[in-house]
């Protein structure tokens, strides 16, 4: 459900773009900041304000890795998973945070900690291997330095 708050934000979005259509991934980001996901009510709403097709909704919103269709962990780890991340341990590194959290790619751990996806490239080549944790950009992974990053989010800590 979109609050009155994002729904005045997203209105904001609406007059700051010269189309609609413009709005439509700050308003999804947005949605996905406040509630944790975007359900397919949100889909709905946005649709309705922006006055655009819920398929282009869903379309723009099932396209981006960093928007989640489903609830997620507070801790939405994203391991790339493109070329250079893949010849640099990139693969194995998903499976390896998958053993040390007790899950697999895309489920959530039970106490709703942490989630696990396999993405395309973050961006960061020339550093890879890489992951993104909701916002923040981690590189140069080793299999220490994962354990130490989640251990740091496990106790609570934050650090990058
Ligand atoms: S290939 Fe992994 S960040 Fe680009």
């Amino acid at each position: 459900m979109i609050n009155e708050n994002t729904r005045k934000t997203i209105e904001r979005f609406i007059r700051k773009f010269p189309c609609r259509d413009s709005a439509l991934v700050p308003s999804l980001s947005l949605i996905q900041r406040e509630n944790g996901y975007v359900s397919e009510a949100d889909m709905e709403e946005l649709a309705k304000i922006l006055r655009l097709s819920e398929a282009r909704i869903f379309s723009v919103a099932s396209f981006y890795t960093i928007l989640s269709l489903k609830p997620i962990g507070k801790y939405h780890i994203q391991v790339c998973s493109n070329v250079v991340c893949s010849l640099l341990d990139g693969y194995p590194l998903v499976d390896y945070i998958a053993k040390i959290l007790g899950i697999r790619e895309g489920e959530t751990t039970p106490d709703g900690m942490f989630s696990l996806a396999s993405v395309e490239c973050l961006g960061s080549c020339g550093y890879a291997p890489a992951l993104q944790i909701n916002m923040e950009h981690y590189e140069n992974l080793t299999y220490e330095r994962i354990e130490e990053i989640v251990e740091m989010l496990r106790s609570g800590e934050v650090w990058k």
